[in-house]
């Protein structure tokens, strides 16, 4: 018989059944064994009777947590069962063994991350993994209904894009490389081709900071787009987090249960149009609603980040950032009243403390500001030749974003730490298995 999984046998309620999976818990008694099995779609309670299983009998009554096995047997409904179902065993065949399971509920976080491999097939990880593979799949449905191309740029790089103190150097064969902190600055050549692209790859950040937000390898989805302005950067993000808020919400609606997440915190992200103030705006309301004074030209810290998240129920959008505070590559915002001082550069905060979950801006296209802006960096403008040349060769408006997957995930999610947003976290400490 043709194997199902577990959520298609209760899907079946009667009738002959085979399913395979791991055993994720056992009780029994001189005449009967249930084990509880699971596979990827779920979980069911199976029972066997000793006098079916006369000759096996040593070996199940030896079977331990995750041992993997075939079962095939009688499905029917029963109340008392942890899911409504029950399957009486006919035949089962042994498929790995398990030595004693060395996760148990008495780990704290440390000992968990070194047993990750085996941690990841816990109910509460693999709910987080399918969250993350449907925020995965939104981001790139999202792109390509508008007419996005998929486009990559390389990870080992010459020089930086988002500042100097969290760069990865990398020997390469004896020369000094970096890894990417974003492809920004490739993609901007690939607009020229393409006009609409995104990526979903990793991004590296030498992030010396123990935190719940921070990853040193994260995946970035980014898009760069030519020809359009900062609000259509600022709709595009909305959008897209919209899209996959309300996925999820439709798809993992039992996931969402089981690591014991509230849905309705998230549907104000869905029916409210998201704010934005400017970086002056967020000053001002952090003064008068949170008591916070921030002197101009400092940048938000987590700290100020998490006071302004909470005054919204949704993601909120600040912009026009002093120049001194963002990346070398972000247009002054001339024509406004802070005028030069600042950059059409900005920061989606998310929710109940999750921090940045976007930053965009539109590209600063003149060649002359972008060498002033990275020499006031300390940085030699002559690495950057090829990416003047964008501006040298029919430069036109332009813009994008990169959103923080694990950021996205952690805060959908409701997390403790962007760590369980992905299987194997990279942080300063925490770089094995
Ligand atoms: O704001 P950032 O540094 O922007 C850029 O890299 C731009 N070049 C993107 C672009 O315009 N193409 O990073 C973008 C996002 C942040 O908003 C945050 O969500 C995430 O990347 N991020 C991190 N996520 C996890 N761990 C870290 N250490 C992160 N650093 C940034």
């Amino acid at each position: 018989m043709e194997f199902i999984s577990i959520s298609e046998a209760e899907k079946k309620k009667k009738g002959n059944v085979s399913i395979r999976g791991w055993i994720l818990r056992e009780r029994g008694s001189n005449e009967f064994k249930f084990l509880i099995i699971r596979d990827s779609t779920g979980t069911i309670q199976c029972i066997l009777k000793k006098d079916k299983f006369k000759k096996q009998w040593d070996e199940i009554d030896k079977l331990q947590i995750e041992a993997s096995v075939e079962i095939e047997g009688t499905i029917k409904e029963d109340k008392r069962a942890p899911t409504g179902y029950e399957i009486e065993a006919e035949k089962i065949k042994i498929i790995g063994l398990s030595d004693k399971f060395p996760i148990n509920k008495d780990l704290n976080e440390e000992l968990l991350g070194d047993r990750r491999h085996l941690w990841l097939r816990s109910r509460k990880m693999t709910s987080i993994m399918k969250i993350r593979d449907t925020v995965l799949s939104t981001m790139r449905e999202h792109w390509r209904k508008k007419g996005f191309y998929e486009y990559h740029s390389p990870s080992l790089l010459g020089m930086q894009a988002e500042g100097g103190s969290t760069l990865f150097k990398v020997d390469y064969f004896g020369k000094p490389l970096y890894l990417s902190q974003t492809w920004q600055l490739h993609a901007e050549a690939g607009i020229f081709a393409l006009e609409k692209i995104f990526t979903i790859q990793p991004s590296f950040r030498a992030e010396k900071s123990k935190t719940s937000r921070h990853l040193t390898e994260y995946w970035h989805g980014e898009m760069e787009v030519a020809w359009e302005n900062f609000d259509y950067l600022q709709n595009d993000a909305e959008e897209l987090i919209k899209s996959i808020v309300e996925k999820v919400l439709k798809e993992r609606k039992t996931e969402l249960e089981i690591i014991g997440r509230d849905p309705k915190k998230l549907e104000a992200t869905v029916k409210k149009k998201f704010p934005r103030i400017t970086y002056d705006e967020a000053l001002k309301l952090l003064k008068e609603k949170k008591k916070i004074n921030i002197p101009w030209g400092k940048d938000l810290r987590t700290i100020e980040e998490d006071k302004l998240s909470e005054i919204y129920d949704t993601p909120v959008f600040v912009t026009n950032y002093p120049k001194v505070v963002k990346a070398f590559y972000m247009k002054e915002a001339e024509g406004t009243k802070k005028g030069k001082e600042t950059v059409l550069g900005f920061d989606l905060i998310a929710p109940e403390g999750y921090g940045e979950l976007v930053g965009g801006s539109q590209r600063e296209e003149r060649i002359e500001k972008l060498k002033e802006n990275l020499k006031a960096q300390g940085e030699n403008p002559e690495k950057y030749e090829f990416y003047f040349d964008t501006r040298r060769y029919g430069s036109v408006p332009h813009g994008g974003y990169g959103m923080g997957v694990e950021r996205v995930i952690s805060w959908i999610c409701g997390l403790e730490t962007i760590k369980d947003a992905i299987a194997f976290p990279r942080t300063m400490t925490r770089y094995s298995p």
